[in-house]
């Protein structure tokens, strides 16, 4: 089966980011840095590497700095040649969206109604076809995972293919979790997903993270989904309900990922991003004690 290609990716960027207040009372959590480069930096260049065409951010009015961040500014482009920094010029231009992808959109969820819901404020803007969802709170280093799910999606049968990876039993009311029913080397076939589940009722330690590749039909279901956990309308509620007609696969990406929703998983990215660069071995040295090293993860 030959799937039409994938060519829009949609950012939920609308949370308010409480878990990392009072920093995003003013920034939002998007634009945090790992080391000098936003989030928001790194899920973008992952879908660049997948070769998108058009990325659809689902924001909030309160969260306008992201727009900024994101297009490009001639004005500071224009102060900056005049100041002889020509290189630095050059490079915000090339590095501003608007340069490498056909089209880039900002759409609102004006209420904190669900990712679920996120996703559905997209669906006037997206490019016909199945859609790419990643939520930049997940950062994945290494190849780009997004690329990995849509290869996945485009050799298989399935109209959804998540990004999983293996976690605890008491972590399973953190994620979706995949109801698997055959395990194909990295590819996980299931037949369903729950959000958040107990240990008890989990029904696998398959969790999925924050990448998706959803056929368009996804639109649909979302339309009719009603609220689910924390009363919201969950993403994941809707893949669930079709899961078995349309497909659903959950892929173990390559990459490396770590938890930037919450300051734990910040640091550790930063640790390990600043491990790779020999500048800031001497600093790390120094945090070296009793023969272990606190970035060895
Ligand atoms: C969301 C999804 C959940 C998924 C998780 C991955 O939850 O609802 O299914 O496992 O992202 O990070 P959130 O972390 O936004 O509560």
């Amino acid at each position: 089966m030959t799937h039409s290609p994938v060519r829009t990716a949609i950012f939920p960027v609308a949370g308010l980011g409480t878990r990392f207040l009072p920093a995003t009372k003013a920034t939002p959590k998007e634009l945090l840095p790992v080391l000098d480069t936003p989030l928001i930096q790194y899920a973008i260049n992952e879908a660049r590497d997948a070769g998108i065409q058009k990325m659809v951010f689902v924001s909030h009015s309160s969260k306008a700095a992201i727009e900024r961040y994101v297009m490009d500014d001639g004005d500071l482009r224009q102060t900056l040649m005049a100041r002889g920094k020509t290189e630095l010029a050059k490079q915000l231009k090339e590095t501003s969206l608007h340069a490498l992808v056909d089209d880039v959109v900002f759409t609102f969820q004006h209420e904190p109604l669900g990712l679920g819901h996120a996703v559905l404020c997209a669906r006037d803007h997206v490019l016909p076809g199945a859609v790419a969802v990643i939520l930049p709170d997940d950062l994945i280093l290494g190849r780009s995972c997004i690329g990995e799910l849509i290869d996945t999606y485009q050799s298989s049968d399935c109209g959804y293919v998540v990004g999983t990876m293996p976690v605890e039993s008491k972590d399973t009311e953190k994620y979706g979790i995949l109801s698997v029913t055959e395990r194909i080397g990295s590819l996980l076939r299931a037949n369903g997903m729950i959000e958040k589940p107990k240990a008890a009722v989990a029904p696998s330690l398959d969790a999925v993270i924050g990448r998706y590749v959803l056929d368009e039909i996804i639109f649909d279901a979302l339309a009719i989904q009603s609220p689910g956990a924390g009363n919201e309308i969950q993403l994941t509620d809707a893949i669930n309900s079709n899961a078995k007609s349309v497909g659903l696969a959950g892929l173990r990406f390559s990459g490396k990922r770590f938890d930037c929703g919450n300051k734990a998983g910040m640091l550790q990215a930063a640790l390990h991003v600043a491990s790779e660069d020999p500048e800031y071995e001497e600093i790390l040295g120094k945090f070296v004690f009793q023969g272990r090293s606190p970035i060895a993860a």
